[in-house]
C-alpha cells in the first residue's frame, strides 16, 4: 500500500475517524471530571551539624548531615510521624493511608529533604505537609538531644508548604493526550478493518480492476438532494462532465463505428436515464441523436423529458405503431422513443433477431441511437440490449454497488461478446 492508498481510506472514513477520536476524547474528560482531584504540596526542610567547641571539622560534619538527611526522610514516611499528625490534626483517616500520602527525598550531595505531601485540596495538602514538617522537627529535637552530647544535629524548614493550585492527579492535559490519540488509533484501525471489509466500488482505481476505462466522471448533485434532468442539464459542473464522456465517446467512435450505445449498469438506481439523457443532449448538438427507453421494466425518459409515454418503444415492437409513428421531437434537438405501455414479459420483447434489425432501423434514422437500457442483474434479460448494438457504457454509482456484483455483470456481458466501452463513474451520494 502506498501513502495515497492510506490517504485515500482516511479520506472516505474519516467520519469514523473524528467520530472515535472525539468519542475517546469525551470520555477521557468526563473521567478526568469524575476523578477526584489530588493536590501537592512541597516542603524544604535542611539538616545542620554543629559541633560543640570544634568547628574545624566541616568535612565530617557535612557527610553526617547527609546520612542523617536519609535517616529523616524514612522518618517522614514513618508510621509514628504519620500517628503524630492524624492525631493532632483530627483527621479522619488511618494514619497507614496519611503515609501513602506522604513522600520524601533527598537529593544527592545534599543536605535536604524534599517533603511532598498530597491531600485532597490545595490547603489541606498545605496544612499536612506543615503538621508533617514540625512533627519531624520535633522528632529530631528529641532523638538527637542526649544529655551529654557534643554534636547538636537540628532540622529546619527552608520555606513554608507551598501548595499547587493545579492537582497532580488526574492529569488533564496527559488524559485528554491519550483520549485522543487512542480514539485516533481506533478510528484509523476501524477505517481500515471497514475499508477490508467493504467491497463497494468507491473511484476509478476500484474499476480498473476490472479493465474499465473510466470515460467520464459525473458529479453528485451538489445540495445532496436527487436531480432532475433540468437541474442537470443547467447545473454547470455536470454538463462539463458529461461534454468530457462525450469527447472520449467521439475519440473512441473515430476509430470504431459506434452507431448504437447501451447505456447500462449492475444494478438498479445507478443512473443510467440520467447519463443517457444529459448525454444525448450532449451529442445532438452536433449529431442526429434518438435516445430510446429501452427499460420497459421502469420506464422513466417520458416522464424525465416530459413525453407521452402513450406510444413508444412497445407500441413499435408489438405492431401497434410505426417507427415514424412512436417517435417523439423533444425542443427541436433530439428523437425521442418513450418505453411506451407496459406489457406483460416485456423485456423479453428486447432479445433477439427482430431487435437487432429494429436497432439498424433507428441506426439508419441517426447518427447515434443511446438507448437506456434495464440492470442487468435485476432482469432476466438484462444483457439483451449489449448483445444486439455495436456498444456499451457501464455506468457505476461509487458507494452503491459491489465488487461482486459488477463482477457478476460483467462476465454476464463477456459471455455474449458485447463491446463494453468503459464506464461512467456516478458519484452522486
Ligand atoms: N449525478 C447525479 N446527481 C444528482 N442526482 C442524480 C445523479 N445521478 C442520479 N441521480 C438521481 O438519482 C435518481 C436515479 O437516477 P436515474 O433514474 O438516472 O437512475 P437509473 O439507473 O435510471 O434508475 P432506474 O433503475 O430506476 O431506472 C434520479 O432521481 C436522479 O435524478
Ligand atoms: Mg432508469
Amino acid at each position: 500500500m502506498y501513502i495515497r492508498d492510506y490517504l485515500k481510506i482516511l479520506r472516505r472514513q474519516w467520519r469514523l475517524v473524528a467520530t472515535l477520536a472525539l468519542l475517546c476524547l469525551a470520555a477521557a474528560m468526563l473521567w478526568t471530571m469524575l476523578t477526584p482531584s489530588v493536590f501537592e504540596s512541597q516542603l524544604q526542610l535542611f539538616v545542620t551539624v554543629q559541633e560543640k567547641g570544634n568547628t574545624s571539622n566541616a568535612y565530617e560534619g557535612g557527610l553526617l548531615a547527609q546520612q542523617r538527611a536519609k535517616s529523616y526522610a524514612q522518618m517522614a514516611q514513618g508510621r509514628a510521624v504519620a500517628t503524630d499528625v492524624v492525631r493532632q490534626m483530627g483527621l479522619h483517616q488511618r494514619p497507614e493511608d496519611l503515609q501513602a500520602q506522604i513522600r520524601a527525598d533527598v537529593p544527592i550531595d545534599t543536605v535536604l529533604i524534599n517533603l511532598s505531601v498530597r491531600g485532597s485540596s490545595p490547603d489541606r495538602a498545605r496544612a499536612i505537609a506543615d503538621a508533617v514538617g514540625r512533627q519531624l522537627i520535633r522528632l529530631v529535637d528529641q532523638l538527637e538531644a542526649p544529655a551529654g552530647a557534643t554534636t547538636t544535629v537540628t532540622l529546619r524548614s527552608v520555606k513554608p508548604a507551598e501548595a499547587l493550585s493545579e492537582p497532580v492527579w488526574p492529569r488533564r492535559t496527559v488524559n485528554l493526550t491519550v483520549g485522543l490519540l487512542l480514539g485516533l488509533a481506533l478510528g484509523f484501525g476501524g477505517a481500515f478493518v471497514r475499508e477490508s471489509l467493504d467491497t463497494r466500488i468507491r473511484d476509478g482505481d476500484d474499476l480498473e480492476e476490472f479493465g474499465l476505462p473510466v470515460l467520464g466522471v459525473i458529479p453528485g448533485d451538489p445540495a445532496g438532494g436527487r436531480a432532475t434532468v433540468e437541474e442537470v442539464l443547467a447545473s454547470p459542473r455536470q454538463l462539463e462532465a458529461v461534454r468530457h464522456l462525450r469527447t472520449n465517446l467521439r475519440h473512441i467512435g473515430a476509430k470504431q463505428e459506434m452507431r448504437s450505445l447501451v447505456i447500462t449498469s449492475s444494478l438498479r438506481g445507478e443512473g443510467r436515464s440520467s447519463v443517457a439523457v444529459s448525454l444525448a443532449v450532449a451529442v445532438a448538438t452536433t449529431d442526429r441523436v434518438i435516445l430510446v427507453d429501452a427499460d420497459l421494466s421502469r420506464p422513466r425518459l417520458a416522464d424525465y423529458l416530459g413525453l407521452s409515454n402513450e406510444v413508444g418503444l412497445s407500441s413499435v415492437l408489438t405492431g401497434q405503431a410505426t417507427l415514424e409513428e412512436a417517435l417523439q421531437g423533444w425542443r427541436s434537438v433530439l428523437l425521442v422513443l418513450t418505453a411506451g405501455p407496459a406489457l406483460p414479459y416485456g423485456t423479453e420483447l428486447l432479445t433477439g433477431e427482430g431487435m437487432r434489425h429494429f436497432i439498424k432501423q433507428l441506426e439508419s434514422l441517426a447518427d447515434l441511437v443511446i438507448l437506456d437500457a434495464p440492470a442487468i442483474l435485476p432482469v432476466t434479460d438484462g444483457v439483451a440490449l449489449p448483445a444486439v448494438t455495436s456498444a456499451t457504457l457501464m455506468v457505476v454509482r461509487s458507494g452503491r454497488v459491489r465488487k461482486e456484483q459488477l463482477k457478476e455483470a460483467m462476465d454476464r456481458l463477456r459471455l455474449i461478446e458485447a463491446r463494453v466501452l468503459g464506464a461512467v463513474l456516478n458519484v452522486h451520494a
